[in-house]
């Protein structure tokens, strides 16, 4: 390869994953040259683009880095060991060690001179005496301090948030924070045990319609709240993010709260159909309360995420009903 070549490539690691799927697609839209990196296999990719050149590389060594952001002038770090907070609860170990792919891509990018580095954040870095109630405040961005995150994932996004703005101080590498609050949509996941609550209340929904089952189970019990993004708000802000100046962290999600009681009762309108509800109260249930505060967000880019979640929750149920009458369940189950 030629090293004097101006970096035109745009690199998004996790890319196989749910809204590195998403950014990879709409990166291309714009003429964008994307190369699109995850450690699975590529027929485990929820979305492929054969427009993009694609790589199987596991980025928690250095070497994949250093190979991933070769020619990069702009990197979306998205890669991480994640899920809903039925994996995070258990498998904090492994949400932990994210922090080696984190290293390991700033350290690359920094060695390789890229121009913007994008790190996605979580809610999950916000203090946990501050989600306690139902009718919680909006979180802002100074919330996250004094320190008392999510146990594991929390900590460390919030550990790989400081790396960005050290790297940023000490090597000169731009780097750009979304904190993104709980994000849903079409080609996400939706079973198996790493899915959030939109796509699980779609799913046990669905399979209630399908089954002629008249109850659904719900984690917790049904009043606890959270706002949910949808994927085309988060894609565009995420860019926005990207080009703007503002090196700090900042929210990318929804103000429009809800109790997961709401979200079920919106997904049940959508489905035309009611269920009774089985509540779960020792499952994994997280912060009592959580939402984003966008004053930040549209003093910075003069716009906030929009899309309400009835319209969003539309387009992700239609999608999962079509999954799994389909029977593209990579679990094997037959929902049918
Ligand atoms: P996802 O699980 O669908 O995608 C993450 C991808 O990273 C997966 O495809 C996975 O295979 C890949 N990956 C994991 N370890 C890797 C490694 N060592 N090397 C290369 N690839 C690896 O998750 P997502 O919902 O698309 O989330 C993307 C990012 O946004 C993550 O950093 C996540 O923590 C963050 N985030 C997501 C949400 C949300 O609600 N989806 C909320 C807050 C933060
Ligand atoms: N996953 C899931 N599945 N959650 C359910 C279910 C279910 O069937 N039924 C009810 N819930 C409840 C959970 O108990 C929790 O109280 C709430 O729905 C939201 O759960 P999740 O969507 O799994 O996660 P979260 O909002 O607590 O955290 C997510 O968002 C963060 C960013 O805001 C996680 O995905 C984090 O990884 C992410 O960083």
């Amino acid at each position: 390869m030629d090293s004097n070549k101006t970096p035109d490539v745009v690199v998004v690691s996790g890319a196989g994953g749910f809204i590195g799927g998403h950014l990879v697609a709409d990166l291309l839209r714009s003429g964008k040259r994307v190369r699109a990196v995850d450690k699975k296999p590529l027929h485990e990719w929820y979305q492929q683009h054969e427009n993009a050149e694609s790589l199987v590389l596991d980025l928690s060594s250095f070497d994949a880095c250093q190979i991933a952001v070769r020619h990069a002038c702009e990197v979306y770090n998205l890669a991480a060991d994640m899920g809903g907070m039925g994996f995070i609860e258990r498998h904090k170990a492994e949400c932990m060690l994210s922090v080696l792919i984190n290293t390991h891509m700033l350290a690359a990018a920094a060695e390789a001179g890229v121009g913007r580095f994008f790190f996605s954040s979580s809610a999950c870095v916000y203090a946990a005496g501050k989600q306690q109630q139902s009718d919680v405040a909006p979180l802002r961005e100074e919330d996250a301090y004094p320190a008392m995150p999510e146990d594991g994932y929390g900590w460390e996004k919030l550990f790989s948030e400081r790396m960005c703005r050290h790297f940023r101080e000490d090597f000169g590498l731009e780097t750009r924070l979304a904190r993104y609050h709980n994000v849903y949509g079409p080609s996400g996941t939706w079973e198996g045990g790493r899915e959030k609550a939109p796509a699980a209340i779609c799913r046990k929904v669905a399979e209630a319609k399908l089954s002629g089952r008249g109850e659904i189970e719900i984690w917790g019990d049904g009043e606890q709240t959270r706002s949910f993004m949808f994927i085309d708000d988060c894609v565009y802000g995420s860019r926005r993010i990207m080009e703007s100046d503002f090196n700090e962290p900042l929210n990318l999600g929804s103000d429009e709260l809800v109790s997961i009681n709401q979200l079920v009762d919106i997904v049940e309108e959508i489905a035309g159909s009611k269920f009774r509800r089985r509540y779960i109260l020792d499952a994994p249930k997280g912060v009592r309360g959580r939402n984003s505060d966008n004053t930040l967000i549209k003093e910075v880019l003069d716009w906030a995420p929009s899309i309400s979640l009835r319209e969003g929750m539309e387009h992700t149920y239609r999608w999962i009903w079509d999954q799994m009458i389909h029977g593209t369940a990579k679990s094997g189950h037959n929902f049918t």
